[in-house]
């Protein structure tokens, strides 16, 4: 095989270090760079056979099309709902995403928002900054200990969050296409009784059409006026307007979000909330895991590209 010859198409920014690496390795197409991007595909779209994807963004099927002699799409994460999973099987298209490297850390941060919003860390630190201490005690914030976490979706981010949320004595329940056979939680066959059960509720599901919206006003009554939204996973999968007007009318507690309906957009009417922790899709974003995901989307296509097997397959075929 001459390496030489194999054309890798890059759909978003990447790491500077992980475009340095596959700009060495590949010829590589910045599709990001494109003015008219289907011009560029008609000319160049045949010789490309892999694709360096963000979980975020995926590969949309228009372009996928464009692509006719694709062989592996390496994915920055492990979202694949940017993807036309069924579509790529059919063609024996490989994807592979960063497998088990970010799952400890988007746990962390769910577990950093459920701290920081029982304990009300940021209105306290505003407070301690304001100088009203000087009059006023600060006040009371809402004891973790024993509190409620449901979780919906326990796979592997899933169990990563109950075990650390067992290690702060919360009483956990989840909720899954199926009871999982190895876990003694509390299970809820249905999201709105897993609402119902719940202090925080925690979103661990995939994206993607069918599970778009899952999170209605009719869950968020279920969740009820002490209860809190945690979302790490998708911002699709939560109806914006529905929680805007439960978070504005007391129907829910607060929410801590790290991602969004139209991310990077965020809807202005979050931003003057106080109850609200707004993030910006950072729960993956740690230097040591950036750089290992990074690794990851390399070695998947030069491995590939070496061997005619990718390290973290999907095995979809
Ligand atoms: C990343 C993600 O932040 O894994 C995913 O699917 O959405 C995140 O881990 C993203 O892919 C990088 O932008």
């Amino acid at each position: 095989m001459n390496d030489q010859a194999i054309h890798i198409l890059v759909i978003q920014p990447l790491m500077e270090g992980l475009a340095k690496k596959i700009a060495n390795r590949f010829i590589c197409h910045n599709l990001y760079q494109c003015e008219d991007i289907d011009s560029y595909l008609k000319l160049h779209g045949d010789k490309i056979r892999g694709v360096a994807t963000r979980g975020d963004v995926g590969l949309s099927s228009e372009i996928m099309e464009k692509l006719p002699n694709l062989e592996i799409i390496s994915v920055f994460g492990v979202g694949t709902d940017g993807i036309d999973l069924v579509k790529a099987a059919e063609r024996n298209i490989k994807v592979t995403i960063t497998s088990d490297i970010l799952t400890a850390d988007v746990a962390d941060l769910a577990l950093t928002f459920i701290m920081a919003l029982s304990r009300d860390l940021q209105y306290q630190d505003k407070f301690a900054r304001s100088g009203k201490w000087l009059t006023t005690p600060p006040r009371l914030a809402s004891k973790l200990t024993g509190k409620k976490i449901g979780i919906l979706g326990l796979g592997k981010i899933g169990k990563a969050i109950a075990k650390r949320a067992h290690a702060f004595d919360m009483d956990i329940g989840y909720c899954d296409s199926k009871k999982i056979s190895n876990v003694d939680y509390q299970y809820f066959s249905n999201l709105i009784d897993l609402a119902d059960f719940s202090d925080f509720l925690v979103l661990a599901i995939p994206g993607g059409d069918q599970n778009k919206g899952v999170i209605n006003l009719n869950i968020l009554r279920a969740l009820g006026e002490h209860g809190s939204l945690i979302n790490i996973a998708r911002g699709a999968l939560v109806n914006e307007v529905d929680l805007i007007e439960a978070l504005q009318s007391g129907i829910i507690k607060s929410a801590a979000l790290d991602v969004y309906e139209d991310e990077p957009k965020i809807n202005n009417a979050f931003l003057p909330m106080e109850n609200v922790i707004l993030t910006p899709h950072i729960a993956s974003a740690t230097f040591e895991t950036r750089q290992e995901m990074a690794k990851n989307v390399f070695d998947n296509l030069d491995h590939y590209f070496t061997t005619g097997k990718a390290i973290t397959d999907l095995h979809l075929h």
